[in-house]
């Protein structure tokens, strides 16, 4: 499976700066084509910027969160069709700044992912544990319930068009990454998970991407890890001399 190495800007940047950062990795990708699938995830506001920057590349836009109407009375949200519209191939749904900033419910997050995939947007599904459920052992069975409430009922278009990126919420921006043994046991099980409930065709097309404090040193190995198909990249992805050189180290 090609890798996919996605870089979330989260709420950071101007217009003229996400431009920038946008060119820099464009430029490079034309020098020296990248190993893996690259998509950009820049705040609302530099989605047109950054459209205009990756032209002709196959860098790919994707939206941070959408809403799971189209459009009506919802002040302050984005739509599906919105974000498709700005360029939008991809949206991150269910971030887990989303959950437990913000108090985004599963059911809220299933909702966001049908009308996204019914959008024809490729969502990425983010699942991830706390420190206190890893603790007490429980990261299995939360991964598997948010799955569960996530993938619930959906048509198969929304099915056929997701990946799902596992974020334990300790190594979000705190520099401590999953080890490569973490990393492998909760992708198997996200693996089996979806052998259970899918058909084997579905399951099989999608990615699993490991996110939490990827940085240029820890991404090759986190890469190589068994389950591991991609990354799903915060801090690092901020600068291109730390992005770069992810993208790079797919193989
Ligand atoms: P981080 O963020 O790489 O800064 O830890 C990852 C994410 O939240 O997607």
């Amino acid at each position: 499976m090609r890798p996919l190495i996605v870089g979330n800007w989260k709420m950071n940047g101007t217009q003229a700066t996400c431009a920038q950062l946008a060119s820099a990795i464009a430029a490079d990708t034309r020098n020296n084509p990248a190993p893996a699938d690259v998509v950009l995830a820049p705040p609302f506001t530099g989605l047109l910027p950054v459209r205009e920057a990756i032209r002709n590349t196959p860098i790919k836009l994707a939206g941070q969160n959408c809403h799971w109407e189209q459009s009506g009375a919802f002040t302050g949200e984005i739509s599906p069709a919105m974000l498709k519209d700005c360029g939008c191939e991809f949206v991150i749904i269910g971030h887990s700044e989303r959950r437990h900033i913000l108090g985004e419910a599963d059911e809220v997050i299933a909702k966001k992912l049908k009308a996204a995939g019914e959008t024809k947007l490729r969502s990425i599904l983010c699942v991830g544990e706390t420190l206190a459920e890893r603790q007490s052992d429980e990261t299995q069975d939360i991964i598997q319930r948010q799955l569960e409430l996530a993938l619930k009922d959906q048509p198969k278009a929304v099915i056929e068009s997701l990946d799902i990126a596992y974020e334990p919420i300790w190594a979000i921006g705190t520099g401590q990454n999953a080890t490569v043994d973490q990393a492998s046991e909760v992708h198997e099980c996200i693996r089996q998970f979806l052998r259970r409930s899918l058909d084997e065709g579905d399951a099989k097309q999608m990615r699993i991407l490991y996110g939490g404090s990827v940085n240029p040193q820890n991404a090759a190995a986190l890469l190589e890890a068994s389950g591991v198909d991609g990354l799903l990249v915060g801090g690092a992805s901020l600068k291109p001399e730390t992005f770069l050189p992810i993208v790079h180290s797919a193989k």
